[in-house]
């Protein structure tokens, strides 16, 4: 029987999962209000309150999952990318549990971690929760297929083939992950927190921006896309054309605040957030139908925080049906941070035996 724990506390949220052969048991995770009034993550802030989430945060997901720590086969952790403090939290931890326990330690990229959210079978006992907070059926992707990883510090179009699918080592577990386009500038996720910050939202604003858009008439303030080559993205054009179509409205109606322009001007948030999200979401998904395309692949997946929005998951499904692929989107509980998807991770590399030494360091920046 292979039982691990696994943390993830690469940035805000301290999360705890139990899986054991395959099945995961626990996901427990706790967020932090704390950065709220400050617009956006404090690192030193939220690095204080990982300590104080993780023991309770730990101690739950096992007592969730009936699992004695003296029964963990190995422990495993989110080793980055993501805030430095943070992420010395969980591994430290980590390493100090797998220590005392003598039994193996594993460390996981959090964007492959991401990516192994599809992957997750919950366990009865958890089916009904998951599929309570999708709506719909929770299915995995077969290989080769795409997956758009869009969250508040990444988006990329990432190719996901089967185990070792060049045939080195055809016993392998862990699906082969390539990059084939990427952001060049900021996040889909940081565009939707920043520009919800300019129009007075609270962080995160991506959710906001969610809910205000769908009262919103996108087509009233047309916003730039960038023309950039091949697969990849960039977001820090529409942030700008986002700031400077709000900045001429407030010129023409001589006022100095957000505040007084959306008094002056009926559904100025719900309009902007729409034409924002329109707009995001059509730039990322016309790459990703250039890369399904040119790659012959009809099976598209999504990943990371911001694929919980409900115009991309629509637009997404909308797509499938007018082009024919296949769509895969993961349940909202393992699309933001969370500790089962490093929990999938670690699990395929326990069976490849691919552990990690005690001095292993977290790493701020990276990617797959
Ligand atoms: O993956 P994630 O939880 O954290 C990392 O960046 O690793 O992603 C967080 C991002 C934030 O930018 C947040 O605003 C965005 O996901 N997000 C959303 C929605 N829910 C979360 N963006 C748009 N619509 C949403 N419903």
């Amino acid at each position: 029987m292979i039982t691990i724990l696994s943390i993830e506390s690469s940035c805000d949220d301290t999360s705890a999962a139990v899986i054991r052969d395959g099945l995961l048991l626990s996901n427990v995770t706790a967020s932090q209000s704390v950065h709220e009034e400050f617009g956006g993550v404090v690192p030193e802030l939220a690095s204080r309150a990982h300590q104080q989430n993780i023991v309770p945060v730990v101690d739950t997901a096992l007592r969730r999952a009936g699992v004695d720590k003296r029964e963990l086969s190995a422990v495993a952790f989110t080793r980055g990318p993501g805030l430095l403090g943070s992420l010395l939290v969980g591994t430290s931890f980590a390493k100090g549990l797998a220590l005392s326990l003598n039994i193996p330690l594993i460390e996981v990229n959090h964007l492959q971690g991401h990516i192994m959210a599809h992957f997750v079978h919950p366990a009865d006992s958890m089916i009904a929760a998951t599929q309570k907070l999708q709506g719909i059926e929770f299915r995995h992707p077969t290989f080769p297929f795409l997956c758009l990883l869009v969250s508040g510090g990444n988006s990329q179009i990432v190719l996901i083939e089967q185990p070792m699918a060049n045939g080195q080592d055809s016993t392998a577990n862990t699906p082969t992950m390539r990059i084939i386009g990427q952001t060049i500038d900021d996040a889909a996720g940081e565009a939707f927190d920043k520009c919800a910050k300019v129009l007075g939202l609270p962080y995160p604003g991506g959710p906001h921006v969610d809910r205000l858009a769908k009262l919103g008439d996108a087509k009233r303030y047309p916003l730039a896309k960038p023309n950039i080559p091949g697969y990849d993205y960039s977001f820090s054009g529409l942030k700008t054309s986002f700031l400077y179509s709000l900045r001429d409205q407030m010129q023409a109606e001589g006022v100095d605040t957000i505040d007084q322009l959306a008094e002056r001007v009926p559904n100025l948030r719900e309009d902007y957030c729409a034409a924002l999200q329109t707009t995001v979401i059509d730039i990322l998904l016309r790459k990703l139908k250039k890369a399904a395309n040119d790659l012959g692949i009809r099976q598209v997946a999504l990943a990371g925080g911001v694929s919980a929005n409900s115009g991309l998951r629509d637009a997404l499904i909308d797509y499938a049906r007018r082009y024919h692929w296949q769509a895969f989107i993961p349940p909202f509980s393992f699309t933001t941070d969370n500790a089962a998807m490093i929990a999938q991770a670690a699990y395929y590399k326990y069976l490849d035996h691919d552990f990690c030494p005690i001095d292993a360091v977290p790493y701020a920046k990276t990617t797959i």
